[in-house]
């Protein structure tokens, strides 16, 4: 089959010819629609991600298609049923292994294709602001990069749950497109300080700037407020003022969906359950949909890639299988 490899030395992106894979116990083989970019992908590219033990080297962290052949003792997913599935890596290919209970059905309404832009950025947000955060109707949440992929499913998903959004962004077009969805409060991060415009009133930050943001994200939690740290854009150590923290009874954790085990409480089936039970609903009501800004062939992975720091795309790059 073809995917995308790593050059060793250089770090180009290449198509490349790899076996078909096997689905083992409880896993599927997927023959991939379409496969969705990650900036995890690129961390993973520069070899600061690895992937976890026994997963594939090939990127890729989740894709949509048509479920083409079972492992042995799988339940649920059958051969030709229409799927989106969050991986631990081998999503830029033409066939990828998921385990069975990381599939997801395709929602009304979406179109195959667009599916493969769902699985990581629900899982993903379902699990901090939700399950991590505890997110209320009527609470206000405040998420750094509201025109990431994980910001525009934010935005709508905090929507459709009835808190007021606030979302951080570095463009004048993000910050259209953000209001478009639905956020209340568009903070251009270029101009205003969005500790002094938040200033104790955020219920629960989804923050992916990590150090940079500590100070500021302390002052801008309100009291009794969640801070779920998810991605470390500014930096893993910093300072952090206990004494603020302690003033507003806050909360400070820190999470990764791709190193979670397959089962358990935390486990990645279990958030994938309930992102099946809680999400899909508001999807296939139309209140949340897909952010997609491209759709390019697997063989322009680099381009795609590339795309995801650009002011002008929001949401999610798509490569088409
Ligand atoms: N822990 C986990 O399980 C997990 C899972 C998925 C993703 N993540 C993390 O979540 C983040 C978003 O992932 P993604 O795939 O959606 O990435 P993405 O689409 O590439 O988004 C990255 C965002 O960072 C924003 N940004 C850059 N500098 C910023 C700043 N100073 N203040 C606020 N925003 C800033 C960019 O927005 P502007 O162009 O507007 O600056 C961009 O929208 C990444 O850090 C990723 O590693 C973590």
């Amino acid at each position: 089959m073809k995917a995308i490899g790593v050059d060793e030395t250089s770090k180009d992106l290449q198509l490349i010819d790899l076996p078909v894979p096997e689905p083992g116990p409880g896993e599927v083989r997927i023959k991939v629609a379409a496969a969705a970019v990650n900036r995890a992908d690129l961390h993973q590219r520069r070899g600061h991600y690895p992937p976890p033990p026994g997963a594939s080297e090939t990127l890729g962290l989740e894709v949509s298609g048509t479920v083409d052949a079972v492992g042995p003792d799988t339940t649920g997913p059958r051969p030709g049923d229409e799927v989106c599935a969050l991986l631990a890596g081998g999503g830029y290919a033409e066939y990828a292994i998921a385990p069975a209970t990381q599939c997801l059905p395709v929602p009304k309404g979406v179109s195959l294709v667009d599916a493969a832009g769902l699985p990581e950025v629900a899982c993903t947000v379902y699990s901090n602001v939700v399950t991590e955060g505890g997110l209320q109707a009527g609470e206000t949440l405040l998420l750094h990069g509201g025109g990431s992929g994980i910001g525009t499913h934010a935005i709508q998903l905090g929507k459709a749950l009835g808190a007021t959004v606030a979302v951080t962004v570095g463009s004048d077009f993000k910050a259209q497109r953000c209001r478009e969805l639905g956020a209340d409060i568009v903070i251009n991060y270029r101009e205003q300080d969005f500790a002094e415009v938040l200033d104790g009133r955020a219920d629960v930050i989804l923050d992916i700037m990590g150090a940079k943001y500590l100070p500021g994200n302390v002052r801008a939690l309100a009291k009794q407020g969640r801070l779920v740290i998810i991605g470390l854009q500014g930096g893993a150590e910093g300072a952090l003022n206990i004494g603020a923290l302690l003033a507003k009874r806050g909360r400070i954790s820190a999470t990764n969906l791709r190193g979670r085990p397959l089962d358990g409480p935390h486990g990645k089936a279990a958030v994938v359950a309930g992102v099946r039970r809680d999400v899909w609903p508001l999807i296939e009501e139309g209140r949340i949909a897909p952010v997609i800004s491209a759709r390019l062939p697997l063989a322009e992975a680099e381009a795609a890639q590339g795309l995801l720091d650009s002011p002008e795309s929001i949401g999610k790059v798509l490569l088409t299988v």
